[in-house]
């Protein structure tokens, strides 16, 4: 299955960003809980956008681990990189795609993770089999992603505004069982670990930013809903107008993401 998935560095960031804001937990908190990474090792992100991951582990071991950020945006590429001279971290971030050979030895890494990323695999047993090919013997494999019930709100406003079926979202409906799966026949000890984080909308306004993050016209999974700028604008409003209803009757939005952590061993 190809999966036309393409990410803006914009609308990457104010997701992050309004999860930060709004979030009642912290899910870098919750990856140093579950990986707790080490001085000395060698990691490898896979998918790392702007660096989110790489910038964690290198603060939590003090700069003292290996590690390397890989993508196929080289617009976010180009985040990290500034990101990374800003800070002086001496983080490896270099172009790749999931979907071939990763340009990596087999067994060089302690710890290869991908946060919500890897799950667009066109073939799973590629991408998980090269994942397995870098990880060292007894390394560790992380991969976080949307379970089915992540954000229900969001899709519910949605499908009240537009009464259309939300269009399947590549990560949520293979996350829990495909590619659960998948990692448990190449890998030893898989697990899935959830993490949920309350994101709640003090307003109508932040919840807009947060649907034209997700549904602008460059994530091309959204497209079945709108054709061209004047649709979109559509689509828009009529999604705001569902939320000020139901922000009127609530005193406010909240959007739950509900994150699986599948956490597995060589
Ligand atoms: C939702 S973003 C997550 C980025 C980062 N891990 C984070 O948590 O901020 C998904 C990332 O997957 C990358 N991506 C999608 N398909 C890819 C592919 N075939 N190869 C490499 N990266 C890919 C996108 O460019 C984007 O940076």
């Amino acid at each position: 299955m190809e999966i036309n998935y393409q990410e803006t560095s914009k609308d990457l960031l104010t997701r992050i960003s309004i999860h930060e804001k709004y979030g009642a937990r912290d899910i870098d908190k919750w990856t140093i809980e579950v990986l707790d990474p080490k001085p000395g090792m060698t990691i490898l992100d896979v998918g790392c956008g702007a660096g989110k991951q790489c910038f964690l582990y290198d603060d939590f071991t003090k700069g003292q681990a290996r590690i390397f950020g890989g993508d196929f945006s080289e617009e976010l590429l180009e985040k990290a990189r500034a990101a990374a001279a800003g800070r002086g971290a001496n983080i490896s971030f270099s172009f790749m795609d999931f979907n071939k050979r990763f340009g990596f030895d087999e067994s060089t890494f302690d710890l290869v993770s991908s946060a919500f990323a890897i799950y667009y695999a066109s073939d799973l047993r590629i991408t998980f089999g090269e994942a397995h090919r870098v990880t060292k013997p007894k390394g560790r494999l992380f991969v976080t992603g949307p379970l089915p019930e992540n954000k229900k709100m969001f899709y519910e406003i949605i499908r009240e505004a537009t009464d259309k079926p939300i269009p399947p979202m590549p990560g949520s409906s293979r996350f829990k069982v495909e590619i659960f799966e998948t990692i448990q026949e190449l890998f030893s000890n898989t697990q899935l670990l959830t993490f949920e984080n309350p994101i709640t909308f003090p307003q109508v306004a932040p919840f807009m930013e947060y649907v034209r993050a997700s549904l602008s016209e460059d994530r091309k999974l959204w497209t079945s809903m709108f054709n061209g700028p004047e649709q979109y604008a559509n689509l828009l409003g009529k999604i705001e107008s569902v939320a000020a209803t139901w922000f009127k009757r609530d005193g406010k939005l909240v959007m739950t993401k509900v994150v699986g952590g599948i956490l597995a061993v060589k």
